[in-house]
């Protein structure tokens, strides 16, 4: 691949709707990297088969993600936004480094432990080879850097580990990514107990905002957020984590900072706070929930783009895929 630019790699689960903590610490801060960047956004549909889903609400999840990628302002003529189920390579290069990946290291990552805590009757080996797909993701299209939220590190953190190994043994093939967490919103809390990460599978519904929640619902939801005893606004996490996860999550809507935000609610009680924080974030997801609307009426707009960045997907990662046969000593294909 020729490096004109970086190349920047990112996705999600296509994993029923996203959160307020997706979009914050992920989806909002993709839309204007591909100025700096070439830049890849996979719907992460394979990923999401770690776990039991419905079939048709599946497909409609992934559908909807890839609408609201677009939606949030993610131009797929400019990024390749692409579903990773339709790109073969991604299997393939899985499980090449699924050799090259030891029982120990995937063994150590918290969210296998965790997730297999919550799927008790259901921990799969997908659930523990999860990092090395995704590993094989990222390592395919070369990228230099990914932007993820905070509870994603140790998955970057393998991905390097197993793409040194590789070099190590086979020259360089695999570019090295740099993880790109972001200043803000890196991790965005649960409203009911904000010392936890805001999660999709919360069972408390007024603990997480979703993507797609109407204007009522995210004030009414902000308005029963958990805060503390004291009345003041100040960011302090360890003391008052339920009012600094508020402050983050206002930061990131109004840019404003830490101490703008003190200022501004200087004197005035928790209500206004809430009251306020949950008119911004709503005002912020107007234009994007009138865009999804329009999108998922708009089937042709969307397949279009769909085929178009498969192909493109397919195409540059088909060239490290080539280039791994032939350094593992896997013989040629013959066309
Ligand atoms: P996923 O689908 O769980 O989350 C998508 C992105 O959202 C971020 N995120 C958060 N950020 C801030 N606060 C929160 N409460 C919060 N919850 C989630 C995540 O850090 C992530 O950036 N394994 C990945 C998907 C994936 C991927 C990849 C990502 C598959 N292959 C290759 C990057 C590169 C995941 O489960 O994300």
């Amino acid at each position: 691949m020729e490096k004109e630019k970086k190349i920047l790699y990112s996705g999600m689960q296509a994993t029923n709707t996203l959160t307020l903590g997706n979009y914050l610490g992920a989806l909002k801060n993709w839309v204007n990297m591909y100025e700096e960047y070439e830049c890849f956004f996979g719907v992460m549909d394979l990923h999401s088969l770690t776990v039991r889903q419905n079939p048709a609400e599946f497909r409609k999840n992934a559908r909807s993600l890839y609408a609201l990628y677009v939606a949030a302002g993610l131009d797929p003529e400019k990024n390749c936004v692409y579903y990773q189920s339709h790109v073969p390579t991604h299997a393939q290069l899985a499980w090449i480094l699924n050799c090259f990946t030891y029982m120990g290291e995937l063994n150590r990552m918290t969210q296998f432990k965790d997730k297999s805590a919550k799927h008790a009757d259901n921990i799969n080996a997908g659930l523990f080879t999860y990092p090395v797909l995704m590993a094989a993701d990222i390592l395919l299209y070369q990228a230099d850097v990914v932007p993820v939220g905070a509870d994603q590190m140790q998955h970057l953190e393998i991905t390097r580990d197993i793409a040194e190994r590789f070099n190590n043994l086979y020259g360089d093939v695999f570019t090295i990514p740099e993880p790109y967490i972001a200043k803000a919103g890196a991790k965005i809390m649960s409203l009911q107990e904000p010392t936890k990460k805001m999660s999709k599978s919360d069972e408390n519904p007024n603990a997480t905002i979703l993507l797609l929640d109407d204007k009522d619902t995210i004030i009414r939801k902000f308005k029963r957020a958990v805060t503390d005893s004291d009345t003041v606004v100040r960011f302090d996490e360890e003391e008052k984590p339920g009012v600094s996860n508020l402050m983050s999550i206002y930061r990131c809507v109004t840019g404003k900072t830490y101490e703008e935000i003190e200022k501004e609610f200087d004197g005035k009680g928790y209500g206004d706070f809430k009251m306020a924080v949950g008119e911004a974030v709503a005002t912020e997801l107007e234009p994007l929930h009138k865009r999804y609307d329009e999108l998922m009426k708009e089937k042709s707009f969307i397949d279009k783009c769909i085929k178009e960045n498969d192909e493109k997907a397919y195409y540059f990662s088909n060239k490290t895929l080539r280039k791994v046969h032939k350094k593992v000593g896997l013989t040629e294909l013959i066309r």
